[in-house]
């Protein structure tokens, strides 16, 4: 079935390879980020791409975009809140500057586009809205601490969307990824906000980015409300939930990088 799916961060890591799978001759693909060359790139894949560059930090880019979707399709049927930035730094390193960056990019970015789309939703009475979160916003990490914050936030903001949607048909779905192999460890902010420009050998470990945008494709076709996707790491959200005593000698022993 024809469908128009919008993606933030698809210049890069799973944002790109989400788009790819969704590759279709029916369907539309918008793709959104800062850097419009990238977007560009991943285009030439794309039987029927829509470059809509934005900063989903910036409210008027995200307001201008929704217009601009509302009417040229009049609605999306599938939106993944995809963009998000990682860190890489101690709380006594990171400066509130940096660390506001990173919940003005990973929370309000994700819930003021949410809240942009929800009226177009609202009216078809239909649509998915993704919001890709991560391991760490299920718990603490060494060198995480906004980063996870900002993460735990997104499940308390679309865990009590999820609810008072309860009598339409839209779906809502939180994912967390635990390490993927993308270049999200040399995207990291460190604490004075600079790249931290290294692959860290967790997320070389991570595995293949095709099969996190595959796992994401079949939650949103079986409206899923939550999903995991990783290696073992993903063990310690259970361990966490069922046993935290454990969760923390194990995760004081884990290589934050
Ligand atoms: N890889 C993992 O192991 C992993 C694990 C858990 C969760 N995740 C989550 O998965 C998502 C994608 O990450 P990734 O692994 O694919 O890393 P990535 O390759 O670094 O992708 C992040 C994307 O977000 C975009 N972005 C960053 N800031 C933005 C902004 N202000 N406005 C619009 N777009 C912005 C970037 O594009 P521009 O720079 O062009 O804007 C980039 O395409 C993130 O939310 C991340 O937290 C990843």
């Amino acid at each position: 079935m024809k469908k128009t799916i919008w993606i933030t961060g698809a210049g890069s890591g799973i944002g790109e390879a989400l788009a790819l799978a969704y590759n279709h001759t029916e369907h539309t693909i918008i793709l959104s980020g800062r850097n419009k060359t990238q977007l560009e790139s991943v285009s030439k894949n794309i039987l029927n791409p829509y470059i809509l560059p934005i900063d989903v930090t910036q409210e008027n880019q995200i307001t201008k975009a929704v217009a601009t979707i509302k009417s040229t399709f009049g609605n999306v049927d599938i939106l993944i809140n995809n963009a998000g930035v990682s860190q890489r730094a101690t709380v006594s390193e990171t400066t509130n500057d940096v660390g506001r960056n990173l919940m003005e990019v990973n929370f309000f970015g994700s819930v003021h586009l949410t809240k942009a789309i929800l009226p177009m939703m609202k009216k078809a009475n239909k649509g998915s809205i993704v919001a890709i979160s991560s391991a760490a916003g299920k718990f603490g990490f060494p060198l995480r601490s906004y980063y996870s914050a900002s993460k735990h936030a997104l499940h308390g903001f679309y865990e009590s969307l999820s609810l008072e949607l309860k009598d339409t048909q839209i779906h809502t779905m939180l994912v967390c990824p635990g390490r993927i192999r993308t270049d999200i460890s040399k995207n990291a902010l460190t604490g004075s906000g600079k790249s931290h420009n290294q692959m860290d050998q967790g997320q070389l470990n991570g595995i293949p980015v095709e099969k996190c945008a595959s796992k994401i494709i079949q939650g949103i076709s079986s409206k899923k409300a939550e999903l995991y996707i990783g290696g073992n790491e993903i063990l310690l959200i259970y361990i966490k939930r069922y046993f935290p005593f454990l969760f923390r000698l194990i995760a004081k022993r884990v290589n934050p990088k």
